[in-house]
């Protein structure tokens, strides 16, 4: 066995907001560079609060979360820019800038690695546009470089957003309902792409999803989270009617396990 720290480790973690809402409770798991995790759930269940806690966007009441051994609870902001640097975020809104060219806004995940008078002129090198092209490409949006971002479909906005993450050059991405706003085909589609470019980089991806059709299909382990705290953890050929009722509260449909199936279940 190696030395190596755990990728991400999460350790006893509570949140309690200030009008005394239990977001999290004892909330634990620790995941390796490669994997992909889907966090499923109810909505309200607690899925992006854990997803927050992760880079530091939300603060833990108690509890510990490391990442490459180091504890995010006690960063300071320069260690916080850090640790943001080295994990990229999806959002179900894409959080795109929409008056820039495609291109423009992928090269934004580069600002962290520029210099600072590069950035304050707008100036990004050969070596951050040739990342961001790359990115582009196996995104397959080169033909929309130039475009505005506000012209793109939905699906093209978030495989931008996607590309964006992956110019970072992070060890962790993560997508907080990242096919929400899309139809199950779109959905599908930028789920394949997502899980292809992190498999292809061996990052670690967390992402929450509200369909457990997609969640079984695209993501190595589940976490079930019902009332702020963990209740299943496993493969996906581990979520039985049990696992479901303790996630769900009730049993779900039959799961789907091919596009095919997928795509007529929603229609
Ligand atoms: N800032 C906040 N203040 C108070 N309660 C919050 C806040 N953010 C989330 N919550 C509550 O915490 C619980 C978990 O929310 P959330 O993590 O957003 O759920 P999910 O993403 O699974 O739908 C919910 O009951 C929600 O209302
Ligand atoms: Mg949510």
């Amino acid at each position: 066995m190696s030395n190596k720290p755990e990728l991400l480790s999460v350790e006893s973690v509570r949140v309690q907001f200030p009008d005394g809402t239990v977001g999290l409770s004892s909330a634990s798991f620790s995941a390796q560079q490669g994997e992909i995790i889907a966090i499923i759930g109810r909505s309200g269940a607690g899925k992006s609060t854990l997803l927050r806690c992760l880079n530091g966007f939300q603060e833990i009441t108690s509890g510990e979360i490391y990442v490459s051994g180091e504890s995010v609870h006690s960063m300071g902001n320069t260690e916080l820019r850090r640790l943001r640097r080295q994990i990229g975020f999806i959002w179900q809104e894409y959080n795109i800038i929409d008056r820039l060219p495609a291109l423009t806004n992928v090269l934004t995940a580069r600002l962290a690695h520029n210099n600072p008078w590069q950035s304050a002129v707008g100036f990004f090198g050969s070596e951050h546009r040739k990342i961001a092209l790359h990115n582009m490409q196996r995104l397959n949006l080169m033909h929309r470089a130039t475009l505005r971002a506000d012209r793109m479909s939905g699906g093209e906005k978030q495989r931008l957003s996607i590309a964006r993450a992956l110019t970072q050059e992070p060890d962790i991405i993560l997508a907080d309902e990242p096919v929400a706003s899309l139809d199950p085909e779109l959905a599908w589609q930028v789920l394949s792409d997502l899980s292809r470019v992190t498999r292809e980089d061996g990052l670690l991806t967390i992402l929450t999803l509200h369909q457990v059709h997609l969640a079984v299909e695209f993501a190595d382990r589940i976490l079930g989270i019902a009332e702020g705290r963990i209740v299943f953890d496993g493969p996906p050929s581990a979520l039985d009617d049990e696992a479901q009722t303790k996630i769900y509260g009730g049993r779900l449909p039959q799961l789907h396990t091919s596009e095919e199936n997928y795509l007529k279940a929603m229609a």
